[in-house]
C-alpha cells in the first residue's frame, strides 16, 4: 500500500520496485492490480493482458484472479465508494435500515455508480471493525457508530465538496490488571517508534539476537505454552518446531493480519494502536525459525492499520531493527506487506499462501502442511497477529511470568473484542479463563437498552452459540471446548432478546455462501443451499422439512472439505437449530 507511486512513475517501473520481494514474479500480482486499479479506475480486460505481460504470466492466470477478488473492481467505481458492512455485529446495531438509506439517498442499487459518477455502493462482508459497528468504509476511510444522521450528513458533505467530519470515536479498549498486549493502547503516539522504544520496544530483540540462541528462542516460547490467536489455538512453539533445521534452505513467516470472521477487529488494534509489538515479535520469531523474508498479509480493508504497520516498518529499518546485519548480530531479515482484496478465505492458512502467491485464495490439501511446504514451496510459519504480539513480552519476562495469568493449557492473557448488544462493546485484554458472564455483565456494563441476554457467540461467528443459560463459563480453549463450543479468535458477539435465531443464522450463512471458494463441493452447493433455505423460511416461505433438511445438509458439509470453512459454516446451523428449534419449526409449520 505504500508502494503506491506517483501517477508519473512508470509501471514497470513500478513492478521492478516488487519483484524483489518475491521468489516468483508473479507473486507481485496483487499489488500490481491494485496499482492498475488506483491508475484506471477498475480492470478492464486491457489492463489484464498488460498485467500478464508485465508478470510473464498468462491472460488466465490474472484473469482468474481478478474475479476471484471482491476488491478488484470489473467495472468502474464511484469516485467515493462505499462499502457498508452487513454483517452479524454491524446488522444486530441497526445496518440494515441504515444501508436502505444509504441506497435512497444515493438513488444506486448496490453495484451502481450515480450518474454524476460520484458515488457507487457495495454491501460488505464485516470489515473487521465489529466493536465500531455499524461501519462503512468511504474509500479508504472508515466511518463507525452510524446513525442516519450521520450517513445522511457524510453523503451531504461529499456532494458539497467538502471532506467528511469523522466523530468515530477510538475503539474502546481496556485490560485488567497486569496486561501483556494492550499495555500502549492507551499511550499517545504508541505507533512511533520513539515512544515505544521509551516504553521497552526492541528491549526483548537485543536479548534475542546478543543473548539467546534461535532454539533457545523456540524452547522459552514453546515452554510459555503460547497459543496461537488466529482460532486453532495450536502451540506456536511445537509449530516452530516442525520447520526443517537446514540453514541453506529459504523459509518464510507469514503474518495472518487477515482478521475476517466476523465478530473478530483485535488484530486491527494491535496493528493500529501498537505495531512495533507485532513488528518485534516477528522478528524473533524469524530468528527463532531461520527466516529471511517475512510478509504480514493484510486484508485491503485495514488501510489506517495498514498505514500505520507500514509507517512503523519503515521506522524499524531506520533504527537498525530490520534489514541487513540486525543490531550486528549477522541476522538479516525484510519484512513486506502484502494486500488482500476481500475473501475471508484467504485467512486460513493455505489459502493465504496461495493468494500471497498470486493465484486465487483455494485452500491446499494438508499434509505437507506449510511448516514443510509453504510459500513458494518453502517452509513457512504461518502465525497470527496476536500470537506474535505475545513474544516480547515472554522474552523479556521469561515463562513463569508469561504463565502468572491463565491456566496450565491455555496461558497467558487474550484479546476479546466484544459485539452486538451490550452496553460496552470495545477490545478487552483479559486473563484465559475470564468468567465469560462477567465480561458481559462487569467489563461491558451487561445488556443495552433494557434488555436481556439471549445468545452469545463467543469465538467469532463460526463457533457453536450459546444460550443464556449457558453462560456460566471460561474464557479459555479447555472450557469453552467442554461446554460445545470453541474459543476461536476471540470475537464475542452478544445478542438480546429481540434477536431472531433464524434470522442471524441467515445472516451468517450469507456470510459463508458468499465466502466459501468453490473448491469443494460439499462446501461451494451446501453453504447455498443452507443459505437459501433460511432466506426462504424468513421471508414466510419455509417449508415441512426444512429444519430437518438444513441441519442434515450441515452435518454433511462438516469435515468434508478441503479447509475447515465448510464446518465454519456448518455449526452454527447445527448449534442453532438445537439450542432453538422452536424458532425455526414455526417458520415452517
Ligand atoms: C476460513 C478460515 C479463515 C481464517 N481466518 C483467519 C484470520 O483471518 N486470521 C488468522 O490469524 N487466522 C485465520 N484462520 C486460521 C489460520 O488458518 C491459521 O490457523 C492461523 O493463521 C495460524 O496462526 P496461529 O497459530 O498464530 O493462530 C482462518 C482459518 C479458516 C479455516
Amino acid at each position: 500500500m505504500t508502494d503506491t507511486p506517483t501517477a508519473s512513475t512508470k509501471i514497470a517501473d513500478f513492478v521492478a520496485t516488487l519483484k524483489p520481494r518475491y521468489e516468483n514474479p508473479k507473486a507481485a500480482m496483487m499489488p500490481l492490480l491494485y496499482e492498475v486499479q488506483a491508475r484506471k479506475g477498475f480492470i478492464s480486460p486491457e489492463a489484464e493482458s498488460e498485467v500478464a505481460e508485465l508478470l510473464g504470466v498468462s491472460e488466465t492466470e490474472v484473469h482468474e484472479v481478478v474475479t476471484f477478488y471482491p476488491l478488484l473492481f470489473k467495472r468502474p467505481v464511484g469516485k467515493y465508494h462505499i462499502q457498508f458492512c452487513h454483517n452479524i455485529s454491524c446488522s444486530l446495531v441497526g445496518a440494515e435500515p441504515l444501508i436502505d438509506l444509504l441506497q435512497k439517498e444515493l438513488g444506486v442499487g448496490p453495484g451502481e455508480v450515480t450518474e454524476d459518477g460520484l458515488f457507487s455502493y457495495q454491501r460488505a462482508e464485516c470489515l473487521g471493525c465489529c466493536a465500531d459497528a455499524p461501519v462503512m468504509l468511504v474509500n479508504e476511510e472508515l466511518f463507525g457508530r452510524l446513525t442516519a444522521e450521520k450517513v445522511k450528513s457524510i453523503i451531504e458533505q461529499i456532494r458539497a465538496g467538502k471532506k467528511p467530519e469523522n466523530d468515530t470515536p477510538l475503539t474502546d479498549t481496556d485490560e485488567t490488571d497486569d496486561p501483556v498486549l494492550s499495555v500502549n493502547f492507551k499511550i499517545p503516539n504508541a505507533a512511533s517508534i520513539k515512544i515505544a522504544e521509551s516504553r521497552g520496544a526492541y528491549k526483548a530483540l537485543r536479548k534475542a539476537v546478543r543473548e539467546m540462541e534461535p532454539q533457545q528462542i523456540l524452547e522459552e516460547v514453546k515452554s510459555a505454552g503460547l497459543r496461537g490467536m488466529g482460532g486453532a489455538g495450536f502451540p506456536a512453539g511445537l509449530k516452530w518446531s516442525f520447520v526443517p533445521k537446514d540453514p541453506s534452505l529459504p523459509k518464510y513467516l507469514c503474518v495472518n493480519a487477515d482478521e475476517s470472521e466476523p465478530g473478530t477487529c483485535k488484530d486491527r488494534e494491535i496493528m493500529r494502536r501498537d505495531p512495533h509489538r507485532l513488528i518485534e515479535g516477528a522478528i524473533i520469531a524469524a530468528r527463532a525459525i531461520g527466516v529471511e523474508t517475512a510478509y504480514v498479509y493484510i486484508r485491503r480493508e485495514f488501510y489506517e492499520p495498514g498505514r500505520i504497520l507500514e509507517g512503523a516498518i519503515q521506522e524499524a529499518y531506520d533504527a537498525g531493527y530490520l534489514g541487513k546485519n540486525i543490531l550486528g548480530s549477522g541476522f538479516n531479515l525484510d519484512i513486506f506487506t502484502h494486500p488482500g482484496a476481500g475473501a475471508y478465505i484467504c485467512g486460513e492458512e493455505t489459502g493465504l499462501i496461495n493468494s500471497l502467491e498470486g493465484k486465487k485464495g483455494w485452500p491446499r490439501i494438508k499434509p505437507p502442511f506449510p511448516a514443510i511446504k509453504g510459500v513458494f514451496d518453502k517452509p513457512t510459519i504461518v502465525n497470527n497477529v496476536e500470537t506474535l504480539s505475545n513474544i516480547p513480552y515472554i522474552i523479556n519476562n521469561g515463562v513463569a511470568a508469561y504463565r502468572r495469568r491463565g491456566t496450565e493449557k491455555s496461558p497467558g492473557t487474550k484479546l476479546f473484542g466484544v459485539s452486538g448488544h451490550v452496553k460496552r462493546p470495545g477490545i478487552f485484554e483479559l486473563p484465559m479463563s475470564f468468567p465469560l458472564k462477567e465480561l458481559i455483565y462487569g467489563v461491558c456494563g451487561g445488556i443495552r437498552n433494557g434488555h436481556t441476554l439471549k445468545a452469545v457467540i463467543p469465538g467469532g461467528s463460526s463457533v457453536p452459540v450459546l444460550k443464556a443459560d449457558e453462560i456460566d463459563v471460561k474464557l479459555d480453549f479447555e472450557a469453552l471446548q467442554a461446554a460445545g463450543t470453541f474459543l476461536g479468535s476471540g470475537g464475542v458477539i452478544v445478542m438480546d432478546d429481540t434477536v431472531s435465531m433464524p434470522w442471524a443464522l441467515e445472516v451468517l450463512e450469507r456470510f459463508y455462501a458468499h465466502e466459501s471458494c468453490g473448491q469443494c463441493t460439499p462446501c461451494r452447493e451446501g453453504v447455498a443451499w443452507m443459505y437459501d433455505i433460511l432466506r426462504r423460511m424468513n421471508n414466510g416461505r419455509g417449508r415441512k422439512g426444512d429444519v430437518d433438511l438444513l441441519v442434515d445438509l450441515a452435518d454433511n458439509i462438516d469435515g468434508q472439505t478441503i479447509c475447515p470453512l465448510g464446518a465454519a459454516a456448518a455449526w452454527p446451523v447445527q448449534a442453532m437449530v438445537r439450542k432453538f428449534r422452536d424458532e425455526f419449526d414455526q417458520l415452517c409449520s
